[in-house]
């Protein structure tokens, strides 16, 4: 059989973008917006050869964004659920432009607890929402948690699944309560800061191989917006508080918070140990009402609110 002399190969198909290109574009955003937080609103960004992500010109990108608006255009094939990732994220990667920015998450169940009586919570949610919070944890300069956290799960609190450097990692315990023995405090995975009161101090600097923030409070109780200003004095701007309850509940109160991620997962776990917990109010009209956009995480639910 003769070739048909009229046959053209066809025009190369642009690349579909998958996950892993998608947060190669999500993280180039975030360093973008970092970098130059007062650079023109419009971005675009193309993939590299090696697979990372640049600003580019517009003709060739493959993601064009709005940074006040947080409109996006992807102009490559975007098969189900690519959008989604850029509807979740954009919002946290173009936030690092402020001069700091607060996130939070919590994981709860449905009877809204996030951990057993015990203090067990690994893993209330599914592995797409522990997946999504090592996202987080890549983009943020500090990832915060409570020392009962600590105390119950011994965390490393790193990006292991996924692209994306560690973030430095902040306990709060203001008295210091935490033995110099838990991993954060020994392992060299990444920066560990502990904010305490000064008065637990002692004089020292260090506790195990974490570096110490004294603030001084006449109370036990710190002042979330004076844990926010003692990092961003340290350049640490973009802060995850990643839990637990407590910890979160009082940033949530303090109106500390720029965002705040709850993820609801179909179990019960009764009585436990609670997840949001804020004063009472008598009146409806008093609640707080955030605007809220939601998300399917596999089984999980995940609320995302703007404060
Ligand atoms: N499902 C999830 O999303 C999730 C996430 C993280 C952890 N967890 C689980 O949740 C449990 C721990 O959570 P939790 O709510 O009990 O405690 P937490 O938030 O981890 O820690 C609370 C403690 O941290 C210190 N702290 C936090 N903010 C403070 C502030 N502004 N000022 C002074 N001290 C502050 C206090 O220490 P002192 O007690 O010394 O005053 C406080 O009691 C564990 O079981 C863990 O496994 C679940």
């Amino acid at each position: 059989m003769q070739p048909d002399s009229s046959w053209q190969p066809l025009p190369s198909e642009p690349e579909a973008l998958d996950e892993v290109r998608a947060w190669s574009l999500l993280r180039a955003v975030a360093r973008q917006r970092r970098a130059e937080p007062r650079r023109a609103p419009r971005l675009s960004l193309a993939l590299g050869a090696d697979g990372e992500a640049q600003l580019t010109s517009s003709e060739t990108c493959c993601l064009l964004v709005d940074a006040d608006t947080g409109e996006f255009e992807l102009r490559r094939p975007a098969p189900g659920g690519i959008a989604r990732l850029f509807e979740l994220y954009l919002p946290v990667c173009l936030g690092q432009a402020r001069p700091s920015f607060v996130f939070a998450h919590i994981g709860q169940s449905l009877d809204g607890q996030i951990a057993t009586s015990t203090g067990e919570s690994q893993y209330v949610t599914g592995p797409e929402n522990i997946r999504h919070l090592h996202r987080l944890r890549a983009l943020c300069d500090a990832v915060v948690v409570g020392a009962s956290t600590v105390e119950s799960d011994d965390p490393q609190l790193t990006t292991r699944l996924v692209p994306g450097e560690n973030p430095v990692r902040v306990v709060i315990d203001p008295a210091l309560r935490l033995s110099e023995e838990r991993k954060l405090f020994r392992d060299a995975a990444a920066t560990t800061l502990v904010v305490c009161g000064a008065a637990a101090r002692r004089g020292r600097d260090r506790h195990g191989q974490a570096e110490l923030v004294a603030l001084d409070s006449s109370t036990h109780e710190l002042s979330p917006a004076a844990v926010v200003e003692a990092l961003s004095r340290r350049g640490l701007r973009a802060l995850f508080i990643e839990g637990g309850g407590v910890t979160v509940s009082r940033f949530l109160h303090a109106r500390a918070l720029d965002r705040l991620h709850l993820t609801v997962s179909p179990v019960f776990l009764g009585q436990g140990r609670p997840g949001i917990v804020l004063p009472a109010i008598g009146e409806l009209t008093s609640a707080l009402r955030p605007s809220a956009r939601r998300f399917s995480l596999g089984e999980d639910v995940l609320f995302d609110c703007a404060l």
